[in-house]
């Protein structure tokens, strides 16, 4: 699904230059559910920005289902983003201005699809999240824990088969966090959805077989899903 390939990323400031990211090597398979740990600054929302073809590496290859995505033109890797990832963020980066609903059919209307198929498909994503009487409803009018219910809503709207989540209950009390990790285990245990999910919360972590750490811009650890039987056992 996932591979990269001895990818290296410095940032270039105009004073200095800061390397962030050193021959990481990693392949998520389809159907995984990944955490990525580490501390604070160790780079991980630099990788999944770059997996999500938010942004590009400077040496070493990103492939999502085989294609490699350095040769993709700026159009191509827009609809293959499209296509391929639900992003679910901190901060929701719900749109304040439209409903639960239009919140949630924006990645559709980038797809072009029509009015009437987007609304249904929201509509279908919201119940998912368990918010279909919250359609109108606008995000100050939720609480957090709703608002990123619909973002979570939105991430898999268009039936994305991979969910990139960064610190997705970072802003969340412990019960709204763990709706929101069950809803991922649910798309991932009954619809397939692989997920890499970057948490500082060990409860969020334990809960998913795979997990990657990472220390100052490399891989410092990974279980390759090891325990993915003994999780399920639970
Ligand atoms: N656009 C940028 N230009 C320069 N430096 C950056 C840029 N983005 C991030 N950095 C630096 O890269 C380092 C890693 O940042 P990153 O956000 O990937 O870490 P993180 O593991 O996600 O941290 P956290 O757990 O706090 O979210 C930090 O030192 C940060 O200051
Ligand atoms: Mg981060």
């Amino acid at each position: 699904m996932l591979s990269i390939e001895n990818v290296t990323k410095t940032y270039r400031g105009r004073a200095c230059s800061l390397p962030v990211l050193t021959r990481v090597n990693q392949e998520v398979r389809r159907g995984e559910l990944c955490a990525l740990t580490g501390a604070s600054g160790s780079r991980k929302t630099t990788l999944m920005n770059l997996i999500g073809l938010l942004d590009q590496p400077d040496e070493g290859t990103i492939r999502l289902d085989g294609t490699d995505t350095a040769a993709l033109r700026d159009d191509a890797t827009a609809a293959l983003r499209n296509r391929l990832f639900g992003f679910v963020f901190q901060a929701f980066h719900l749109l304040p201005r439209l409903s639960a609903r239009d919140n949630v059919a924006l990645p559709l209307l980038y797809r072009g699809m029509g009015k009437v198929e987007r609304r249904a498909l929201a509509a279908t994503a919201l119940e998912r999240v368990g918010l279909a009487a919250r359609a109108g409803h606008h995000p100050e009018e939720m609480s957090g824990g709703q608002r990123q219910r619909v973002a979570v809503a939105r991430a898999i709207v268009g039936n994305p088969p991979l969910l990139l989540a960064d610190e997705p209950t970072g802003n969340l009390d412990s019960q709204a966090a763990d709706d929101i990790m069950a809803l991922f285990l649910t798309l991932n245990g009954e619809h397939g959805v692989t997920v890499v999910i970057v948490t500082h919360d060990p409860t969020i972590a334990a809960r998913c077989p795979r997990r990657i750490v990472m220390r100052a811009g490399r891989v410092r650890d990974d279980n390759r899903g090891a325990l993915r039987d003994a999780v399920c056992l639970l």
